[in-house]
């Protein structure tokens, strides 16, 4: 005789129970995205999803894109563009990412600046989506970063020391290094990603 009463577990449960499966790709010039990057690792892995960190420059993902639930791909800004491995990873893999839940980050020297922001957005995110149709991601999210001067060669620090002292009052002087990175917000979009 079957049992009177079977037990089902809902489909919601089950998606629950499921481990998602979740990717970072990202590219960065002097490491500071590589830091946001590894941070938005701890906050996934906390929550119990299988989590693969990849610096595209460095290397692919380990298994095939249609295994991850979510799709995470950043990068930091240089002369107001991605680095180029991140992009050249979106438009391989564009058909595959475009039914698939995408998620954009920058990291950004101007976007310390709120009066920066709209341009960051339009600029450093919005654009990235229009030039790569099919791309829908679910969520975008620009974090002010890094001023590491020590990391940059003489002409480099020369240029980027200048226009931030253009920022800064008469009498200050620039410090060796600018941390703008808000650990909060960037821990709070990583975590709402998975919700
Ligand atoms: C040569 C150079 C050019 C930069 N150009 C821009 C820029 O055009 N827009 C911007 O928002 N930030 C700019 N930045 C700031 C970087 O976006 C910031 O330092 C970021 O944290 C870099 O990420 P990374 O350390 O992962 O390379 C520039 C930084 C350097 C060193």
């Amino acid at each position: 005789m079957p049992p009177l009463f079977e037990t089902h577990k809902s489909s919601v449960d089950l998606d629950r129970l499921m481990t998602q499966r979740v990717l970072i790709g990202y590219g960065s010039r002097y490491g500071s995205t590589a830091e946001v990057a590894q941070e938005m690792r701890n906050v996934i892995q906390e929550t119990g999803a299988q989590i693969d960190l990849v610096n595209l420059r460095k290397g692919t993902p380990p298994g095939e894109l249609q295994g991850y639930d979510l799709v995470i791909i950043g990068s930091g800004i240089q002369a107001g563009r991605w680095t180029k491995e991140p992009l050249e990873f979106i438009k391989k893999n564009i058909e595959r990412l475009s039914y698939m839940k995408v998620a954009l980050f920058v990291v950004s020297g101007f976007a310390t600046d709120p009066k920066n922001h709209e341009t960051v957005q339009t600029e450093y995110l919005d654009k990235i989506v229009e030039e790569n149709p099919g791309l829908k991601p679910v969520a975008t999210a620009f974090f002010a970063g890094v001023f590491d001067f020590k990391k940059y060669n003489f002409a480099v620090r020369r240029l980027v020391k200048g226009i931030v002292k253009k920022q800064m009052g008469p009498d200050e002087e620039v410090p060796d290094k600018i941390d703008s990175r808000d650990w909060d917000q960037i821990r709070g979009w990583t975590a709402g990603l998975l919700e």
